[in-house]
């Protein structure tokens, strides 16, 4: 449709239209509740509204799922609604629509932006075949503590990995350059804004408070990057940052994410904190609160109906808001014509059966959980050798489907491969034999066996949205089977699955080999059995450092220097009864052999303003696997006038190394990749002495003197 017919449209519309094209309900409004295909991800609002004619003025329906339900709801409201403007339909596809992907920190894993844009391609390709056309997703949320069981939904604890993994969501969900949408690409709904993966504590929901320079330099920055990949959507978050509720925030925003950030598409709040600007206790009322989101400039209120409610009374005292309310408006109308809706408002029920599932897609999960373990422990106990073919699979996790983590999406178990299914895909002449305790296993059935496969971890729906936990630690159950298994004598290891760092201190010396597996998805069983039986070698590197102990979190790598460094004196920075660090840190990641870098050259010890800085040096991989590196490039500034990170990424790659070959490998810095933003909020760097690490955290390789 012509832009000028979108403007007559909003010209033709009333107020209470135009409302209702900023408010989102559920679909059980419409053809009452259908369990399967209708998902709620968040407390029952009343349905204050939700009736009569106001039911066919609303712009959008949140999860629900399957063309065959989009289609009949959206007939159902074209044929009674004045003006049959389309509804949009919106959904929590978070790693995967049917084919369910690696968890977002899984994915973070393999540092491939190639890999992220790809399972986002294929989560948009499920998505509209569906009927659906706004995917909440990517979340680039900062974490840095894994008690906040929503860490499975990010990409860790660096701002520059994570903004850079979400723009390639955005990418893969959109498929087309500059914000245009593709036909068979979804919106992206960057969320969520901002800094909601600070909650104090790692509590879910809880209030944020932390300096301007702590949000511009970190928590800001993975939005501010990923912003650039023009998503159609934001999220505003739930939390309140240092005391406004986000949802209520002009600052936020309209300073920072239209002002600062540039963000000028439509802005979405999270499921009833439009309403819950209540319990904040910054509004008295309904009206209060839609009144305050409104102003803030919250586009779109979800699930709560405070809008269609007090849209009247608040628009009577304050009629400058109208213009806000047509721009939204007008935003939304485009947004629907940009899609075709308005031509073709259905999906494709046909489509729909030859695009889920599709074997591409399958393929593509594969590889993705593939790249995502990290081998953090191996005493040469992994890969299983080739001469040991009775093996017994143990644990709670042994034969288990339950490997798709939280935000399954219309993920089933039934389509999910087993580890007992991967391996006998891998290797046929493979003897197994599964069982949930030790005990279970009969004395002769031990005896002859030549590996033990320990599958552990924490359920899944323990991480996820409102999971925060104290106890972050492996449950004593497991332990207890752990070391059963090491008085058999057989040699073992252990597959771990979860949705965030556990804290193994207490039981790390007993585990010999360690897989972390995260939830792979639908192709868990495949991947896995690929990895332990030899076929591929691990390659993931870790993006949240794993803690010791439940309560060393947060822990990170970037933290900031202090007066009294962590060292053997009681007078420093550290926990007396715990060991200095983290167990795994940041970037740690084993591959069946180990790989080499040497040669390290730099291209210029002094640097002043317009230089770069080149580092070269050799990659080899003895190994017989042909595999993917990721390189990381730290920086250290030794004196600076504001206090800096011990550490700071600035620059990572993924290079393919084949079997046996060595790889050239170059990694450029700017004089702009040393600056930093100071107590001013200014970008500045001072004169001095910079160290380069490559990978490890302890020992630089070079270092180079700004003049
Ligand atoms: C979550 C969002 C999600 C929304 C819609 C909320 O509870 O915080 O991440 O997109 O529900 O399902």
């Amino acid at each position: 449709m012509e832009n000028r017919k979108i403007i007559e449209l909003l010209q033709e519309m009333t107020l209470a239209e135009k409302i209702g094209q900023l408010s989102q309900t559920t679909g059980e409004h419409y053809i009452g509740k259908v369990d399967s295909e209708m998902v709620e991800t968040g407390p029952d609002f009343p349905a204050h509204m939700l009736e009569g004619d106001t039911l066919y003025t609303m712009g959008s329906i949140i999860g629900v799922s399957s063309a065959g339900i989009t289609n009949r709801i959206q007939r159902q409201y074209l044929e009674r609604s004045r003006l049959k403007v389309p509804l949009l339909f919106m959904h929590d596809a978070i790693h995967g629509y049917k084919t369910i992907f690696p968890i977002p920190l899984g994915l973070s894993c393999t540092w491939d932006e190639r890999i992220l844009q790809q399972v986002a391609e294929d989560t948009a390709s499920e998505l509209r075949a569906t009927g659906i056309h706004v995917n909440f997703s990517p979340m680039v949320d900062l974490v840095r503590d894994s008690r906040w069981g929503r860490v499975m939904e990010s990409f860790g604890e660096d701002h520059l990995l994570s903004g850079n993994l979400g723009r390639a969501m955005i990418r893969g969900y959109q498929k087309g350059e500059h914000g245009v949408i593709a036909d068979s690409g979804v919106a992206a709904c960057l969320k969520h804004f901002a800094a909601y993966g600070a909650g104090i504590g790692g509590k879910d929901y809880n209030a944020v408070d932390m300096s301007w320079r702590e949000f511009y330099a970190y928590y800001g920055k993975p939005y501010e990057i990923a912003l650039q990949e023009k998503p159609k959507f934001v999220m505003s978050s739930f939390n309140s940052f240092s005391g406004i509720p986000v949802t209520a925030s002009e600052e936020m925003m309209k300073e920072i994410l239209r002002g600062t950030y540039q963000f000028d598409e439509i802005i979405i709040s999270d499921w009833g904190a439009v309403s819950e600007l209540q319990n904040h206790r910054i509004a008295a009322d309904g009206k209060e609160a839609a009144e305050l989101a409104l102003k803030a400039g919250i586009d779109i209120e979800m699930v709560s109906t405070l809008y269609l409610q007090h849209y009247e009374e608040i628009l009577a005292n304050n009629p400058a808001l109208l213009q806000e309310i047509d721009a939204a408006v007008l935003k939304i109308l485009q947004f629907k014509n940009e899609l075709g809706l308005f031509e073709n408002p259905y999906a494709d029920e046909d489509l729909e059966h030859e695009v889920l599932l599709n074997p591409r897609f399958l393929e593509n999960a594969k590889n993705a959980a593939k790249r995502s373990c990290v081998l953090l422990k191996n005493e040469q106990m992994l890969p299983i050798k080739q001469e040991y073919k009775n093996i017994i699979i143990v644990g709670p996790f042994a034969g288990s489907n339950q490997l798709l983590g939280n935000w399954k999406c219309k993920g089933s178990f039934d389509d999910v491969v087993t580890l007992p299914e991967g391996m006998k895909r891998a290797d046929e002449s493979l003897n197994l034999q599964v069982y949930e305790t030790l005990k279970d296993c009969p004395a002769s059935r031990l005896e002859q066996c030549d590996f033990i496969v320990v599958a552990i971890g924490e359920q899944w729906e323990l991480s996820g949205e409102g999971h925060s936990s104290v106890n972050i630690e492996l449950e004593s159950s497991q332990q207890q089977l752990i070391r059963e298994v090491k008085q058999t004598n057989k040699p073992y290891a252990c597959i771990c699955f979860s949705g965030r760092p556990l804290a193994l201190q207490n039981i790390i010396d007993d585990i010999p080999a360690l897989l972390w597996c995260w939830y792979p998805g639908t192709q868990a069983g495949n991947a896995i059995a690929e990895l332990i039986t030899g076929r591929g070698t691990p390659t993931g590197k870790l993006t949240m450092s794993f803690p010791r102990h439940s309560s060393q979190a947060p822990i990170y790598y970037n933290e900031y220097s202090t007066g009294r460094p962590a060292n053997e004196s009681s007078y420093s920075s550290r926990y007396q009864d715990c060991e200095i660090g983290p167990l795994f840190p940041f970037g740690h990641g084993l591959t069946y052999t180990d790989t080499q870098y040497s040669g390290f050259r730099i291209s210029r010890h002094d640097l002043t303003d317009g230089q770069e800085l080149t580092i070269s040096f050799e990659v080899s991989n003895p190994s017989k696997y042909d595999y993917d590196e990721t390189v990381i490039l730290y920086i250290e500034d030794l004196v600076s006038r504001a206090v800096r990170p011990i550490r700071e990424m600035k620059k990572y790659r993924v290079i393919s190394v084949p079997a046996y070959q060595t790889v050239s490998v170059q990694m450029t810095l700017s004089v702009d990749d040393f600056r930093y933003l100071d107590h001013q909020l200014q970008q500045t760097i001072e004169p001095g002495k910079f160290n380069i690490y490559i990978n490890d955290l302890q020992t630089p390789i070079a270092s180079v003197e700004y003049r």
